[in-house]
């Protein structure tokens, strides 16, 4: 989740602080995908016109938010910043850090050499960065930063060294490094050897490039030149004797004339300046040449068309952070499930049954060998251990405490050495939270975070850890971050029950029911109508009851916390079990209430609250399986799920509240993403 921004302008003259501005600019309309550090590339000052390599680029790179990084490149004082720039080529990139800690060494833009001949920006994840970066080490090629991308200006930097005698262009020497490369990618790539050339591709990550000219467009469609296959001599040297490209890029196709490019991983950081775009599809490869713009790829494929279109973009700028959403909560809630597999990938074997947690492999005999497991918390975090202490301690068969960080340290807690204490904070900044983990390391205990923010002050400190990868979640209710902390935590119970043969069913039951969770969340989403409409009955009331007991307790209180955190409504999440010992009084035939029941072991339980409910004339709300007329016949309004794992069904129970509270806060007229008095990290006692 973090943001490219790329900007050329051909014959169309500049001075440096424009540039400056504009790639700021185009940063800032990206930071909302992602803040902890930002850089640029740039050529530097004098040099635009230098044939020599040396040093042409520079970098300028900061940790921290985009304003840091527009503060730093107006300090320089070695450069001119009213210097024209007739044609200029600038990268930028704001990143929110999944490899390496956020620092100037790990941001973007990531380079070849100590010369910055070759500068590339990326979004993304490049899975088989350990094998070429072993590799370009057995070369010779030294590493600076602890990322995945690095690899990337590396390796097209050894392709150009290892060119021997054979020209090649600047496409055709991407076009050989995105071949070795294996993941998710949007690249932009500066080079000294290609002054005032762009060359951008992608493969799962998306990118656009808008075009700006005085001059009539020559065409609204881009042809697409198709390579051959090329020859390949083994992994690491694939070469090409195949020269089609330079014939493709002398194509005049888009510019040539005066003409500015502006690249970018999303329509917000490009409308101000054009609604004229080109969406690139996976594999394509644009490159600008002397302001031409060409588009070419490997192979044509079945289905592939031979050409992009020029589209004209209409969206307003707002309309394009949040897409078609009308607010970033609600974009997140629709983001669950992308967000549970970004928590899941490259750590579950669905085929083998296995679990490798990285942050938590070197400990795991520690933690094994622990008197108990605490799981402290605030908010929402605290919901997902509550969401998942049942299944830890099943799994574990460890005695698990669930903590809220002000009451645990308010008590003065025991804590022992033999302790294995848990901090789960989506932004790894929460005070409260954090006092908690200081706490339990000065008494020796062993330190876990579950963090969503690498280089956050939880991620940092703890002893290890596991990142939840949900993404930057903006809307200050917490939504995909507490279904990726649940999943992550379910994940640290299956790898800590590997070797428990007594365990093996269960856990095999419980890794499927990973693995269809995403279409599972899909189907629940799809439900949105349904709940809009219920909502529309409630809006107006005062106060609303969630009840439930077991797995999908935790969906209560999470529930009850989102309708009162956006909607200002009172909410009570109510543990069905203690329903006669005083919520009861609450019911009667005006008093809205949901009920969670799902086909559990609580399942008889919660069909007795039921009853007790409906007999007091109460007209529940239900939230049960899709497929249990037993219960849905007492409901005033059902909300049918699709059945999985016990354990996991807090994950799907819990959307259609999150959803829930959105159209209650909407039909009450409030800022859903900025309810009053609330803040996204709360960094005080
Ligand atoms: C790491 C990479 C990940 C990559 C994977 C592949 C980072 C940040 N993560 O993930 O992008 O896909 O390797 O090999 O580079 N930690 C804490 N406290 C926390 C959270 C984490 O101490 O609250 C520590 C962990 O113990 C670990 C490190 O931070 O040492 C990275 O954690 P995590 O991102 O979860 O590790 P991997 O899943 O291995
Ligand atoms: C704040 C937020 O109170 O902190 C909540 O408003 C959040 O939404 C809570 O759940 C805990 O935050 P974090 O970042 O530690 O998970």
């Amino acid at each position: 989740m973090c943001g490219i921004f790329a900007y050329l302008n051909y014959q169309v003259p500049r001075t440096r602080k424009e540039v400056f501005d504009t790639l700021v600019k185009g940063l800032q309309r990206l930071e909302y995908r992602g803040y902890d550090s930002a850089g640029i590339a740039v050529d530097s000052p004098g040099k635009t016109t230098n044939k020599d390599a040396n040093s042409n680029i520079c970098l300028i790179k900061k940790k921290g938010k985009v304003k840091a990084l527009d503060e730093a490149l107006y300090n320089g004082d070695s450069m001119d910043l009213q210097e024209e720039l007739e044609t200029h080529f600038g990268i930028a990139h704001t990143r929110w850090a999944t490899h390496g800690e956020p620092s100037p060494i790990n941001s973007h833009p990531h380079r070849s050499d100590k010369n910055n001949e070759f500068v590339v920006i990326h979004n993304g994840i490049i899975t088989n960065y350990k094998e070429l970066k072993k590799y370009l080490n057995s070369k010779g090629y030294k590493f600076e930063s602890e990322t995945d991308t690095e690899v990337i200006p590396k390796l097209i930097k050894y392709v150009y060294d290892n060119r021997e005698k054979e020209h090649l262009s600047f496409s055709t020497l991407v076009e050989r490094v995105i071949q070795q490369l294996e993941g998710a990618f949007a690249l932009v790539f500066k080079s000294s050897h290609f002054p005032g050339e762009a060359v951008a591709t992608r493969r799962g990550s998306p990118l656009l490039i808008g075009v700006r000219s005085q001059f009539e467009l020559p065409s609204e469609h881009i042809p697409i030149q198709y390579n051959s296959a090329r020859i390949q001599e083994g992994v690491q040297e694939r070469n090409s004797r195949n020269k089609t490209d330079s014939v493709v890029e002398q194509q005049e196709v888009v510019g040539g004339k005066a003409v500015e490019y502006y690249f970018a991983s999303d329509a917000s950081a490009i409308i101000e300046h054009t609604n004229k775009v080109i969406y690139l599809e996976d594999d394509d490869i644009a490159a600008v040449i002397k302001g031409n713009l060409s588009l070419h790829r490997m192979n044509r494929q079945t289905g592939d068309s031979p050409s992009r279109a020029i589209q004209t973009l209409q969206m307003e700028l707002q309309q394009i952070m949040k897409g078609n959403f009308e607010a970033f909560m609600q974009k997140e809630i629709f983001e669950q499930p992308e967000s549970v597999v970004n928590t899941m990938r490259g750590r579950i074997s669905f085929d083998g049954s296995k679990v490798i947690l990285g942050g938590l492999k070197d400990h795991l005999k520690e933690i094994k060998r622990c008197r108990r497991l605490i799981m402290i918390g605030c908010g929402t975090s605290f919901h997902a251990a509550v969401a998942t202490r049942q299944i830890l301690e099943e799994l574990t068969e460890l005695p698990v405490m669930v903590e809220l960080a002000s009451d645990f340290l308010d008590r003065y807690t025991p804590v022992f050495r033999d302790d294995v204490c848990f901090f789960i904070s989506q932004s790894g900044e929460t005070a409260d939270t954090l006092m908690a983990l200081r706490y339990c390391k000065d008494r020796g205990a062993l330190t876990v975070g579950i963090t969503n923010t690498v280089g956050s002050s939880i991620s940092r400190e703890t002893d290890c850890g596991v990142h939840i990868n949900a993404g930057p979640e903006i809307g200050v209710a917490s939504t995909k971050a507490y279904t990726s902390q649940f999943v992550a935590i379910i994940m640290f119970g299956l790898m800590m029950s590997e070797d428990r043969i007594s365990m093996q069913k269960r856990r095999e039951e419980i890794i499927i029911g990973l693995k269809d969770l995403p279409d599972m969340i899909k189907k629940v989403l799809e439900l949105d109508g349904k709940i809009k409409g219920i909502a529309q009955e409630l809006y107006q009331q005062k106060s609303l009851l969630v009840m439930g007991r077991g797995f999908n307790y935790a969906t209560c209180l999470e529930g009850a916390l989102k309708i009162k955190e956006i909607t200002y409504m009172h909410s009570e999440g109510i543990l069905a079990g203690e329903l006669k010992h005083g919520p009861l009084a609450l019911i009667d035939k005006d008093m809205p209430v949901i009920m969670v029941i799902m086909r559990d072991a609580c399942y008889t339980k919660c069909q007795n609250a039921l009853q007790q409910v409906t007999a007091r004339q109460g007209r529940p709300i239900l939230i049960c399986s899709e497929d249990d007329p037993e219960t849905i016949k007492y409901a005033y309004q059902t909300i049918g799920l699709p059945h999985t794992v016990d354990c996991l069904q807090g994950v799907l129970s819990v959307i259609p509240l999150q959803l829930m509270s959105f159209h209650l806060a909407v039909l009450r007229g409030f800022d859903v993403d900025c309810p009053r008095n609330l803040a996204k990290s709360v960094t005080v006692e």
